[in-house]
């Protein structure tokens, strides 16, 4: 508990684009879960050198998403947005806990799995023991809740079993985070493949939508976007394809399936893609827009990150106290 509220955390890595799926299906929900909850939302960058990264570059992108949170509509104030790497305690943690989680149990990281038969130049020791260091996120905060999709539930099951194993020893350290299962996001999937979750990592471009694609980009990827072969606007599992577009458009525009399918009754693939193209676009104008002002205001974002980052600290290091206190530490002088 923290100011009477239950923790949540969550958090996204500065690799690749997000994508309108990120947005949609995570991003857009953060923004008022502050009302019932004390939020924490990092830019998980020491996640992400576990896979290479071209440094410049890198640097660039941590910057962007964070102002992509606020520009998404994340409050900096209400919330405490900052950067993973910032906060030394991050690192600390996972070292720590690294010493209560077994070989075994990483080994059977689908993730891991998945990554290291896509990186097999790459297999490095973070990549295997990246689940601990999340744990150390998580658990770092004193985290009730969570909101994780399909693929980090994994991650969240082995956190709360490495919490367990270690208040059994020395007592109540951590809460035991859970699952946040609220509103569900919209589900997007891939627009040149309907059977596959639109990811910031796919090889084909056309096949995501990023949020930080122009207008034409947006409309040009909606025309490609595959359908089926009859030319009806419906919702249906036999129609993956359009039930996917349908998907964007409702969860843009804010209007539910059947008031979208009604619009479209009787009209072609031939107005339907534009309009989704617009709603799309209607969402992410702003944004850019909001971005750019947000990025051009060095001092404004400085601020921000300076006060976000003594915050997350503050909470950070109270946890490490206990934990270093109950593992048998001797005292840092002062
Ligand atoms: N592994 C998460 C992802 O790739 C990012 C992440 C790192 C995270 N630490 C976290 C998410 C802690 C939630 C909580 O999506």
């Amino acid at each position: 508990m923290v100011n009477d509220k239950k923790v949540l955390y969550s958090g996204m890595q500065a690799t690749g684009n997000l994508t309108i799926g990120n947005y949609l299906g995570a991003l857009k929900n953060w923004i008022t879960l502050n009302e019932e909850y004390e939020c924490f939302f990092g830019v998980m960058d020491l996640h992400s050198i576990t896979i290479r990264q071209q440094p410049a570059d890198f640097r660039k992108r941590a910057r962007n998403l964070l102002a992509l949170y606020i520009a998404a509509g994340i409050d900096p104030v209400k919330n405490c947005i900052y950067y993973q790497s910032h906060v030394s305690a991050h690192a600390e943690l996972g070292w720590i806990l690294g010493c209560f989680t077994y070989m075994g149990e990483l080994s059977r990281m689908t993730q891991f799995k998945d990554k290291a038969a896509k990186h097999s130049d790459n297999i490095n020791a973070g990549l295997f023991t990246y689940p601990v260091l999340m744990a150390a996120d998580i658990l770092l905060y004193q985290t009730d809740y969570v909101p994780v999709g399909k693929d980090q539930q994994q991650h969240l099951e082995i956190t709360r079993d490495i919490a367990q194993r270690f208040n059994s020893i020395y007592g109540d350290v951590f809460t035991i985070p859970e699952g946040y299962y609220g509103k569900r996001g919209a589900k997007v999937m891939s627009l040149q493949d309907p059977s596959k979750k639109m990811s910031k990592s796919d090889e084909n471009p056309n096949g995501s939508i990023y949020l930080m694609d122009d207008a034409d980009t947006v409309l040009r990827k909606c025309k490609r976007a595959v359908t089926d072969s009859d030319s009806e606007i419906r919702y249906s599992e036999d129609k993956p394809g359009v039930s996917n577009l349908l998907e964007i458009y409702s969860a843009c525009t804010g209007k539910s399936i059947e008031e979208s399918e009604k619009e479209f009754d009787g009209k072609g693939y031939g107005e339907f893609k534009p309009a989704v193209a617009e709603a799309v676009n209607s969402v992410l104008e702003p944004m850019h827009k909001e971005h750019e002002r947000i990025l051009k205001d060095k001092s404004y974002l400085d601020g921000i990150i300076k006060e976000n980052n003594e915050k997350a600290r503050y909470f950070a290091n109270k946890t490490l106290r206990k934990v270093r206190k109950k593992v048998g530490f001797t005292d840092i002088p002062h």
